[in-house]
């Protein structure tokens, strides 16, 4: 059995089996090609996850990586103040708000397809939801959505590869561009105020909120923190969407049961994601020596904690690796747990349910494509589907 869980091959298949032998006999293992600890426990990963001061973010959250990435790589007390101001863009009225245009994204993109009865659903249907929805956020202007969307892809397309590669490059130009567009809207807002997230995040930073010197906030720790939205919120949010759609399609009982009663739709969400896990895993470092089931753990080691592990362990699950819309509990780790759980959970939440109401409504048997398989990403850090055939019966063209 291919025991290396940092080993991208791993997951073009199936890697449960693997997950759940390490499970059953070796939780807490020493991974030495990497020279990391792999934790795929629920109990384990939700220990790691809440003791914040023994297993910090601040040194990096991918395996052997020291990228610094905003918010989700700081330490308290700093990573406190500012979560906490960043919230304030999060509150459910911040995030309800945009319901109605997420519903006019989703629409747009059935429309395109409907009549055709097939698609591939991730760059029809996945890709464009969340991304328009970041940009809305942001208050990217709706002429230059191409090149935000440009710009997120040339970003999302570096995941993985090594430093001095050609993605990479374009990678950081594309930040560039994206830094300096940011900052113009940044000045905007500045002097126009609006209900939007940039007006609230640099109003709270010239009030002195973040950093005694708040150019160097607007320069740095707000840039960085619009950057790992963009980045946070799109792939992720992508392959939970994609990650339903293969479900039903691999659960068909399953799907009619959601057909007939649409009100199970909200714990199916938690379902698929629990199921999808699309973020497959985080880092943190032990700050001292510790212990962790009898293994001992030395200050400066890396430890990889498992969701999509923890998601399956029978511990936890009742027939864990049954896909059951109605799953009640459901305290699914996809989020993380903790101080860093994430910040836009509501709003991934709400992209899934405008999306699966209007797929139930205008589309409701789709379903993958008889004898398609899903592409997955070469990927050891997100479960990202790159293709998704997917057929469905044909919308009548209105007269
Ligand atoms: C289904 C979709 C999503 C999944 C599975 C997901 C998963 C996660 C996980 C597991 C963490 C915890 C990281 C840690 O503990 O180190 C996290 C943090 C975070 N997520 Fe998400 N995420 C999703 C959608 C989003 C969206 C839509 C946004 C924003 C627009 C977002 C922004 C963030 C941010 C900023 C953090 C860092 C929070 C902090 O450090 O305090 N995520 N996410």
């Amino acid at each position: 059995m291919n025991l290396n869980l940092l080993d991208p091959e791993l997951y073009q298949g199936d890697p449960h089996p693997t997950f759940a032998w390490l499970r059953q006999n070796e939780p807490v293992r020493w991974d030495a090609r990497h020279g990391v600890w792999l934790i795929t426990k629920y109990a384990d990963v939700v220990y790691v996850s809440k003791n914040h001061e023994l297993f910090c973010s601040g040194q990096g959250i991918r395996p052997n990586s020291n990228r610094k990435a905003g918010l989700i790589t700081m330490d308290e007390p700093r990573h406190g103040q500012m979560r906490r101001l960043v919230n304030r863009g999060f509150t459910p009225r911040m995030v309800s708000r945009l319901e109605p245009h997420m519903r006019e994204i989703v629409t747009e993109c059935i429309d395109r397809v409907a009549t055709l009865g097939a698609c591939d659903f991730v760059p029809t249907l996945a890709v464009p939801l969340p991304m328009l929805v970041i940009a809305e956020l942001l208050g990217v202007r709706t002429e230059d959505r191409e090149r935000f969307r440009v710009w997120s892809d040339a970003i999302a397309a570096q995941d993985g590869q090594p430093d001095d590669s050609v993605p990479v490059a374009e990678a950081q130009r594309a930040l560039a561009e994206y830094a300096a567009y940011l900052v113009d809207i940044i000045e905007d807002r500045r002097r126009n105020p609006r209900d939007d997230l940039i007006s609230v995040l640099t109003h709270a930073s010239d009030e002195g909120m973040l950093s005694a010197d708040f150019t160097q906030m607007a320069n740095d720790e707000l840039l960085g923190l619009l950057m790992l939205l963009l980045v946070a919120g799109n792939e992720t949010t992508r392959n939970s969407l994609s990650g339903g759609v293969l479900a039903f399609s691999q659960h068909p009982a399953e799907y009619d049961k959601l057909r007939v009663r649409p009100e199970l739709l909200p714990a199916a969400i938690e379902e698929i994601l629990r199921w999808s896990s699309p973020v497959i895993n985080f880092r943190r470092t032990a700050t001292r020596d510790t212990e962790l089931r009898g293994q001992r753990i030395r200050a400066g080691d890396q430890v990889v904690i498992f969701y999509s592990s923890a998601n399956r362990d029978e511990e936890v699950f009742a027939d864990a690796d049954q896909f059951r819309i109605d799953r009640n509990p459901n305290e699914h780790l996809a989020f993380g747990i903790g101080n860093h759980f994430c910040l836009g959970a509501n709003l991934a939440r709400l992209e899934m349910r405008v999306m699966f109401e209007e797929l139930l409504h205008r589309l409701p048997d789709i379903r993958l494509a008889p004898g398609a398989v899903p592409a997955y990403a070469h990927s050891a850090v997100l479960r990202s589907i790159d293709s998704l055939p997917v057929v469905f019966t044909p919308e009548r063209k209105a007269a």
